[in-house]
């Protein structure tokens, strides 16, 4: 019944692969952007250019990506005998990408609060948290591929 699933299973995985990819280039870069968005001076030409470039790189690339990489995901997860939900890698995995939709989402409020120049944040602040995403990034990768439990 659900055949064609399976036979579009490498398609889909292909697709969610290369969704994810765009979310986590925008998840790495839009706390780049913020580092130095928190370096400019209020009302300066480059603090402007920076909300031009973060509401575009949040609204135009990581939003779909994100959706698309859910999307597509939870299609994989749905294909008969992908997903054996006895081990524990896809539910430590889930638990991660809950973790990252939650940053993404905090991603998008400290936009909002530097859109009306209101960001309390130090550039230090955003250093830090640019690696988080790296490290689930390592560990989903590793639980998908490796399937260690
Ligand atoms: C609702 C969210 C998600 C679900 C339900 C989901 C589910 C799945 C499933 C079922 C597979 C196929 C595994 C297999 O063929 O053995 C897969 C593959 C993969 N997923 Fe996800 N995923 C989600 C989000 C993510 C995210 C956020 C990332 C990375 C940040 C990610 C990275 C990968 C990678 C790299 C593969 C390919 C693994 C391989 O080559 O077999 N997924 N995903």
């Amino acid at each position: 019944m659900k055949s064609w699933l399976i036979d579009a299973y490498p398609w889909i995985k292909s697709a969610h692969i290369v969704s994810v990819v765009a979310w986590m280039a925008g998840l790495l870069y839009l706390p780049r952007l913020f580092v130095y968005h928190a370096m400019a001076p209020v009302g300066s030409d480059r603090s402007e250019t920076f909300k031009i470039m973060e509401r575009r790189l949040l609204r135009g690339i990581m939003n779909p990506a994100m959706l698309v990489t859910l999307g597509f995901g939870l299609v994989l997860a749905a294909t008969p005998d992908v997903v054996d939900w006895h081990r524990g890698w896809i539910w430590t995995k889930l638990v991660l990408v809950a973790g990252l939709v939650a940053y993404h989402g905090w991603l998008a409020r400290w936009r909002r609060a530097f859109a009306v120049d209101r960001n309390r944040r130090s550039p230090y602040f955003f250093r830090v948290i640019n690696e988080l995403p790296t490290l689930a990034l390592i560990a989903i990768v590793v639980l998908v591929v490796v399937k260690p439990f």
